[in-house]
Parts: structure tokens; sequence; C-alpha cells
């Protein structure tokens, strides 16, 4: 197939992938835009995730209503990631199984409201945006971040972030700015994938993480309680990798952990 054939088809917001286009996830890979690729994805995962690059940007549009989330006078730059990430969603609803996804609008806490039956999270970093959802019959909370290790501001947030447990991981290694990164970032997918679910705002010191090298990734538990579902003690974890100068994690539970406020409250009888 021409690589014009999906071009032609219509701007990545709103590529109809069904009918003649290429499936959502060769996007990344596709000849059809030379564009510097990030791989990030976990083959055998029940997540759809979709990268994309500024230099896509030209083939990304905005839904009308996502648009008109960005109201007044915003910066070019936050225009563009906040294209580049709704278009990586809508690419990443259809490999889900949505032939014309609904937009992907904003809940009271900023965070993307997803279809119904949909878990998933947005992040940008630079020139790339990703996006990550699943059925929530998989998955019960997802939570990405993608960060520069260069751009993470490491002199001012070691304490902001970093319990002294993982204060001694941080400064134990040779590489600090790096483990920083891991550190902060994890967090901030911790965030976006718990915060739909307990709609409560928790800082850095509200979730403990620490490093299994074998297994790449953290081992988080919360230090306080956010909700029923989600009590002091609550563990899960965070996968982590590095690509080039980035750090990119990610926060899954699975929906086999997924309880109900009420068998929380049965089991504390
Ligand atoms: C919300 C926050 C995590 C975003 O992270 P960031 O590194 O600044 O920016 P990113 O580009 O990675 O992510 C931005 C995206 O996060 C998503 N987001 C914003 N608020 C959210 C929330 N409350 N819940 C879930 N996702 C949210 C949005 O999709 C947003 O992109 P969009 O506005 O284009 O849709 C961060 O700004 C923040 O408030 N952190 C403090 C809370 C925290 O991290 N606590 C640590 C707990 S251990």
């Amino acid at each position: 197939m021409s690589g014009a054939q999906g071009r032609t088809n219509g701007l990545i917001g709103f590529l109809p992938i069904a009918i003649g286009g290429p499936p959502a996830n060769a996007i990344e890979d596709s000849a059809y835009f030379a564009c510097p690729k990030m791989q990030l994805e976990v083959p055998g995962s029940s997540v759809s995730l979709v990268t994309l690059h500024l230099s896509q940007l030209e083939f990304c549009s905005v839904h009308p209503e996502e648009e008109a989330l960005l109201q007044g006078n915003v910066a070019e730059k936050r225009r563009s990631e906040f294209a580049l990430g709704r278009a990586a969603a809508r690419l990443a609803l259809i490999e889900q199984g949505f032939t014309d996804p609904p937009p992907v609008l904003k809940g009271t806490g900023r965070e993307p409201a997803w279809p119904k039956g949909i878990v998933g999270s947005i992040t940008h970093c630079g020139p790339w945006a990703v996006a990550a959802v699943a059925n929530d019959r998989f998955v019960w909370a997802l939570g990405i971040d993608l960060e520069d290790i260069d751009a993470v501001p490491h002199n001012e947030i070691g304490d902001i972030v970093c319990s002294e447990a993982e204060r001694d991981w941080v400064f134990g290694g040779r590489d600090t700015r790096l483990r920083l990164a891991m550190l902060f970032s994890a967090k901030e997918a911790i965030y976006k994938a718990l915060f739909p679910l307990c709609r409560k705002f928790f800082d850095f010191h509200d979730a403990d993480l620490t490093w299994f090298p074998q297994r790449g990734c953290f081992l988080g538990k919360l230090c306080t309680d956010l909700s029923p579902e989600f009590p002091k003690g609550f563990s899960f974890e965070v996968d982590c990798r590095r690509r080039a100068n980035f750090v990119f994690t990610r926060a899954t539970i699975e929906a086999h952990n997924r309880t109900t406020a009420d068998e929380q409250e049965s089991s504390a009888i």
C-alpha cells in the first residue's frame, strides 16, 4: 500500500484505520512518517500504547470538542502537545476496537475522560506524546509518564519527591540523576493511575517506592489512606524503562485486584 493512502485518508486524529489505512499500531513503525521512534511497547500486554512525535503533528487534528478544552491564549507548545496526546489517545482507542472513538474530554481534576469501559493515561515530554489505554475488564488503573532525564530539576526536587529510604537508593548509586528521574516519573504515573479512582490529590510522600532491578520495576506502597479501595499499605508495581535520554514509567493495576468499597468494609469487620 502506498504511504499516501494512509495520509490522504485524513489526519492522524481521525484516521479511519479500518478502511484501507494502516493498522493503528503501524503508525509508529511505518515508513509513512520519517520520524524518530520510541519503542515502549510491552509485547503481549492488554494495554494499547501509542507514541507520536512532534514531526507527525501536521497529520494530527483534535476533535472540535477536545479543541474547546484549550480556551484562551494557550501557548503554541501546549496546543501541539495536547493535539499530539489526543491523536495518540485516538489511535490507542482504535487499537482497542473503537472504529470511531468519541472525543477524550477532561474530568474535574484535569484527567482524561475515557469512554465507558476504558482506563488510560496520557503523557507528553519534549517532542513526544504517549497514550496508553486498556479495557477495564483487564486493567483497573493505568498511569504513564515520560521524563527527559536532563530536564528533571534534580537539585530542587530531591526532598520533595523522596522518602529517606528512597533518598538512600537515589544517592547510593552512580547515576543519581537517572534514579531521581525514575522515581519522580514513577510517582507521577501512580498519581495518574489512582487519581481517577480515588478522586483525591496526593503528593510524593503518599507513596513509597522500592526498586527491583531483576524485574525492572518499582514496588510501590501507599503510605496513606486514599480511599476505601486504596488504603494505606496497598501495593502495586510500576514498570520503568529507559529509552535514550528518557525514562518511561507505567503504573498498571490489573483488574483482579479490584475491590469495591463494600468488599473493603466487610473485610475490615
Ligand atoms: C498531573 C501531573 C501528574 C501531570 O504530569 P506532568 O509530568 O506534569 O505532565 P505529563 O505531560 O506527563 O501529563 C499531563 C497529562 O496528565 C493527565 N492528567 C492531568 N491531571 C490528571 C489527573 N488528575 N489524573 C490523571 N491524569 C491526569 C492529562 O492527560 C495531561 O495531559 P492533557 O492535559 O494534555 O490531557 C502533575 O502535573 C502533577 O500534578 N503532579 C503532582 C501530583 C503527584 O504526582 N503526586 C505524586 C503521588 S505519589
